[in-house]
């Protein structure tokens, strides 16, 4: 760990959950916690809750939690010495400057080094766009009609001809050779060994949520083939969880994000003042994206270019929205072919009017289907009505339905009893309109006896560990017959020995002993120890018999496991021997709890 304990501790402190939480979830008191729908998954029912008194956040849909450092590191993207960073500049608490020698530098993780390299090429590319040999490059911007200040907000640059302009560049930084490969910058070949991956090419920089820069998309310069060059997946560009434009497009403050298919159509709309605009990286949106999305807007305006390839993205991206619950409207682009080109011939103001009339995704459907028949043909007209009928059955709410129906009959001049007939029809056909719940029995896989048991094991240790931090002052009653030593697996026993020192002095907060770990997995393995789900017990005794339960079960399973391990060692026999002492005992007393 990088920052001392007592400071970080001093953040957490400093930084109550409920507070940075709500500024980034709507969450909701119930009951002694707040609830609200999870921002890392996609639920229509909130199972996530923040507790005010643990200072943790569990969702018990999808398993994520943690304390408000793994909060941030999982919202914002960040590792753990950048959460912490970032909440002591909220709380105002001074950090004390780090300073890095060449042992450290070793040490700074892979994913910080990458994002080093990126920038550095970011900055190289930028800086060579102003030169002589970048002129080239600079003119086709401007040819594209970006702007001085356009050029410089999202940092665009130019990667020139030479063969290793660039990676001599980052050598010179520091930055070594297996680096700059693994971030995707320079490629490899026996003959001229390490040269640029990029060359002859306007570069956009993609950054994450944060601005950092994570990874380019390049542009020949005119036509030419590949027309873009991206880069390939690295550790810290994920295609499929990041968005061209995010960074800016969140703190808009327009209630929906319009969403492109290229990178040259989201500066074109920023440049028009659309700073909702954002694009995916390359390759077709996905649900990843979608859920990013959701978490800033709720509402979605898909730009796609105008012809066949886009309008059947456009299909796509309405499904993916669908799935995670987003509105999807579409613009209507014609005759321009995509919005750049729009923006240029018609302007803003009537590119805000397509914003205003964007088409409902079901109208949008519902049209594209039409273009393969010809309604001046019955049969044709038949048929379409028909798979009319067919699509309306895909609403499950009878009034949304009903909406729909008479909506579509009046737009196609379909009689409105006719169409509904129809509907009725196939819903009844296939059984009512409501889904089929499909079973997800082939996602799971069955498991061994043992691994049951071992699981129990740790289920119970882990109850135990919930349990206690909920009621430390039970600790005292049993901590004669338990110690950290009985829970037998590793992680579990360092987090017991934390806790029970803490409640020994009655210092420790259990949301403190997360961030003991700076591993986000391992914070999440911890969180989950202190929010196992107790069973809601009614009366005193049934409470009073679980713990007792419980406690038998650890102990149990720890003399087992120790007896298993014994040698000839005279030590370990009598550490087996007190174990089942204390297990006698405890078979015969009763543990009160009040
Ligand atoms: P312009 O055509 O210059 O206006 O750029 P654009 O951003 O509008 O690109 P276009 O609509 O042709 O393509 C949409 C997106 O698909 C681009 O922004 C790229 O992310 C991606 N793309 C386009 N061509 C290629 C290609 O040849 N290879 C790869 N990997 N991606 C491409
Ligand atoms: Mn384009």
């Amino acid at each position: 760990m990088v920052y001392p304990e007592e400071i970080v501790e001093e953040i957490r402190q400093k930084s109550d959950i409920v507070d940075v939480i709500s500024s980034y979830v709507k969450i909701q008191k119930k009951g002694s916690s707040h609830f609200g729908l999870c921002p890392f998954h996609n639920e229509k029912s909130p199972s996530f809750s923040v507790s005010q008194v643990k200072q943790m956040y569990y969702c018990f849909g999808c398993g994520v939690g943690g304390n408000v450092f793994t909060f941030v590191m999982q919202y914002e993207n960040y590792t753990f010495q950048e959460a912490v960073k970032f909440l002591a500049q909220r709380a105002g608490v001074e950090l004390p400057e780090m300073e890095y020698n060449d042992d450290m530098r070793k040490k700074e993780n892979r994913r910080q080094q990458l994002l080093q390299a990126n920038k550095d090429a970011a900055t190289f590319y930028f800086y060579q766009l102003r030169q002589e040999h970048g002129k080239i490059g600079y003119e086709y911007l401007r040819k594209r009609e970006l702007s001085e200040e356009t050029i410089k907000k999202f940092g665009v640059g130019y990667a020139p001809l030479s063969s290793n302009g660039l990676v001599a560049f980052l050598r010179s930084k520091g930055h070594s050779d297996d680096l700059i490969l693994e971030a995707g910058l320079g490629s490899h070949d026996e003959r001229q060994g390490i040269y640029d991956k990029f060359y002859n090419r306007v570069m956009f920089p993609i950054q994450d949520i944060n601005h950092r820069v994570i990874g380019f998309g390049g542009r020949v310069l005119g036509d030419g083939s590949p027309k873009y060059l991206n880069t390939m997946e690295t550790p810290v560009f994920d295609k499929s969880r990041n968005l061209y434009g995010l960074n800016f497009a969140r703190t808009s403050r327009k209630n929906n994000v319009i969403l492109c298919e290229g990178y040259m159509d989201v500066i074109a709309l920023h440049q028009a003042g659309f700073i909702q605009a954002v694009a995916a990286l390359g390759t077709s949106f996905t649900p990843g994206q979608a859920n990013l999305i959701r978490r800033y807007s709720e509402e979605v305006l898909i730009c796609f270019d105008s012809d066949e390839a886009g309008k059947k993205a456009a299909l796509r991206a309405i499904q993916i929205l669908k799935e995670v619950e987003l509105s999807a409207k579409v613009i209507l682009l014609k005759p321009y072919k995509d919005p750049d080109e729009f923006i240029k011939n018609l302007g803003e103001k009537a590119f805000q009017e397509r914003i205003d009339h964007a088409e409902n995704s079901f109208f949008f459907e519902i049209s594209l289907l039409q273009e393969a028949y010809d309604l001046k043909d019955p049969e044709d007209k038949t048929k379409f009505h028909k798979e009319i009928a067919k699509k309306l059955c895909g609403f499950t709410v009878d009034l949304e339905r009903d909406n729909y129906l008479e909506a579509i009959a009046e737009k196609y001049q379909i009689g409105f009893e006719n169409l509904r007939k129809l509907v009725q029809g196939y819903a009844a056909a296939t059984g009512g309109v409501a889904p089929v719940n499909r079973p997800k029995s082939g996602m799971l896989s069955k498991k061994t006896s043992e691994e049951m048991a071992e699981d129990a094991k740790k289920r119970n240790q882990r109850l135990l560990l919930t349990w206690l931090s909920e009621e430390p002052q039970l600790y005292h009653r049993i901590k004669k017959y338990i110690g950290f030593e009985d829970f037998t697996n590793p992680l579990y026993q360092k987090v017991a020995e934390k806790l029970f020192e803490g409640i020994e002095e009655s210092t420790i907060h259990p949301a403190a002993i997360i961030s003991m770990f700076a591993d986000e997995g391992e914070q999440k393995e911890v969180a989950a120890l202190f929010n196992t789900k107790l069973e809601d017990l009614e009366t005193d005794q049934d409470k009073q018999k679980a713990f007792h339960h419980i406690v038998i079960n650890v102990k149990t399973a720890s003399f087992e496991e120790s007896s298993r391990k014994l040698g000839s060692d005279v030590m370990a026999l009598n550490k087996v021997i007190q174990g089942k002492k204390a297990l006698e005992e405890l078979q015969k007393t009763q543990i009160l709890i009040d």
